[in-house]
């Protein structure tokens, strides 16, 4: 059997029913993480709960790559919209996804006050030294891989619930919940949508050069009045299931 894929859920409700597809599963732990071993039509997948935010997915990814060697992630799981055209139950594709949680603000006196609008984003790999990096202000964004954009565009019509959509993911241990945040995320990031795990995980696997994609469902949307639905991680996983089977006849 070749390299596993990896799929990645934070909550229970996140990354159990995927588990619950996979045949001859063992389950391994390290720390926290819970991974469970098993195949899909004979190839080997693992599914890892991971847990919420940042740093346990960061840490769950560089475990996972140590461990299991493996040839492919996909980081996928509910999101909030950032795109007032993007209606619960979407899905994005991340043709790109992003950390918005790393910024740096302006210099403003005492007494002067506090002013979000003015952040410049802080690229956490731009610079080894000091940060006398010019590119260190400018937005890092990791590319979703070709191979699994390919497969998951390929499978779009097994989806029924919604539109599934390329866009760009912002994560950050943040759940923006002003409206005018979330717009200019929008408009200075392009952000579709945010979450709190996938530029984590993008961030590990470019270090070691495995291939890497978000897919993230629409839970709720701030920016069109769209009501948090909890049924849209389960949808996520169904979809995420066609998509790996997809990449698994192509490799
Ligand atoms: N903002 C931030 N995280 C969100 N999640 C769903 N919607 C949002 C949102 N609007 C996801 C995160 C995290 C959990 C709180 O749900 O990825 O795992």
């Amino acid at each position: 059997a070749g390299r596993p894929i990896l799929i990645q859920g934070p909550m229970p409700i996140e990354a159990e029913k995927f588990a619950q597809k996979l045949e001859k599963v063992k389950i391994e732990k390290s720390g926290t993480f819970i991974f469970y071993k098993g195949k899909v039509n004979n190839y080997p997948v693992i599914v890892v709960k991971t847990g919420k935010g940042m740093e346990n997915t960061a840490a769950a990814t560089a475990v996972a790559i140590e461990k299991y060697n493996p040839i492919a992630i996909i980081n996928q799981g509910t999101s909030g919209g950032h795109d007032p055209d993007l209606n619960v139950h979407d899905i994005v594709l991340g043709k790109k996804t992003t950390n918005i949680g790393s910024l740096k603000t302006g210099n403003i006196e005492e007494n002067h006050g506090m002013d979000p609008t003015i952040w410049k984003p802080m690229d956490l790999m731009a610079s080894e030294g000091s940060g006398s990096d010019p590119n260190a202000e400018k937005i890092r964004y990791y590319e979703g891989d070709q191979g699994l954009l390919e497969a998951a565009n390929a499978v779009k019509d097994k989806y029924t619930n919604g539109r599934v959509v390329e866009g760009i993911i912002g994560s950050a241990d943040v759940w923006n919940n002003e409206v005018d945040r979330i717009k200019w995320f929008h408009t200075n990031y392009g952000t579709s949508v945010e979450e709190m795990e996938g530029a984590a995980a993008a961030q590990i696997a470019e270090a070691y050069d495995v291939a890497f994609l978000g897919i993230r469902i629409l839970s709720n949307n701030k920016t069109n009045g769209g009501k948090y639905d909890p049924n849209t991680a389960a949808a996520n996983q169904d979809y995420v299931y066609e998509v790996v089977k997809k990449y698994i006849a192509t490799i």
